[in-house]
């Protein structure tokens, strides 16, 4: 079955838009959980704009299965070995993004992936790439001896017509060639509950990261309601 990831940071940022200390994360990926989320993501970021350090201490002692998203930092790295959540996911990361922009370039630096890969690992976290649909950067993941990438699916997810078809055919190609390779597939980035569609289109995916468009549902209809439909969204898939 698709495992459902929900990405929680945007409840952070509704606390953060005000400096309070509400809504809770943690009380948030509690109800996801409660209502078949498979696991919780939560990516702590180098300028802390929505999960602080004490979130991530707080989910990883709640939640039953915590991937921390991060940069590949020296910073990142001592962190994560001491949270040791059940899983990480490394991302590239700019200060001035709004958001996560493009996948990891694991090519061109396959030596630091490769340590902070190892690093990971060595503290019993499972490693997760996240990185575009291209042969060379899959290729590159399966050397660096993480057991995941995540296909990113933002680019997908911010096109329409042609362009958004050509876009899908490459993720099916990369999943493809990922599965070849004996890597786990996952996927995310801009899933909402109208582009899932042609997400499910994806072979061999375990499990999809998804969180702005959760949260945003949550507003009108509740996390558990929100957390739901997006699961009912998924259950047709049957690779
Ligand atoms: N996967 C990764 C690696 C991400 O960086 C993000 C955004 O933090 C997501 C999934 C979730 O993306 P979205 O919030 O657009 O669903």
């Amino acid at each position: 079955m698709l495992k459902l990831g929900v990405n929680v940071d945007h409840v952070a940022t509704v606390r953060e838009a005000r400096g309070v200390t509400y809504p809770n994360p943690r009380e948030a990926a509690l109800l996801c959980e409660q209502v078949g989320a498979w696991g919780i993501t939560a990516h702590l970021r180098e300028d802390r704009r929505h999960m602080h350090d004490h979130d991530m201490v707080e989910l990883v002692a709640n939640v039953q299965y915590l991937n921390m998203e991060m940069a590949a930092t020296e910073e990142m790295l001592k962190i994560a070995a001491e949270l040791k959540p059940h899983s990480s996911c490394l991302v590239p990361e700019k200060r001035e993004e709004l958001t996560t922009e493009g996948g990891l370039e694991v090519a061109g630096n396959l030596k630091w992936i490769t340590e902070a890969t190892q690093r990971l690992q060595a503290n019993g976290i499972i490693v997760s790439l996240f990185i575009d649909p291209d042969k060379t950067q899959i290729q590159a993941a399966k050397n660096s001896g993480a057991e995941y990438i995540e296909l990113h699916t933002g680019t997908f997810a911010n096109c329409s017509g042609t362009a958004q078809r050509k876009e899908l055919d490459r993720l099916i190609v990369g999943a493809e060639f990922g599965e070849s390779l004996g890597l786990k597939v996952n996927a995310g980035h801009g899933i909402d509950y109208v582009n899932i569609a042609g997400i499910l289109e994806i072979p061999y995916m375990h499990e999809l990261n998804i969180g702005h468009s959760i949260i945003a549902r949550a507003v009108i209809v509740g996390i558990e309601k929100a957390v739901s439909e997006m699961l009912d969204l998924m259950r047709p898939y049957n690779f």
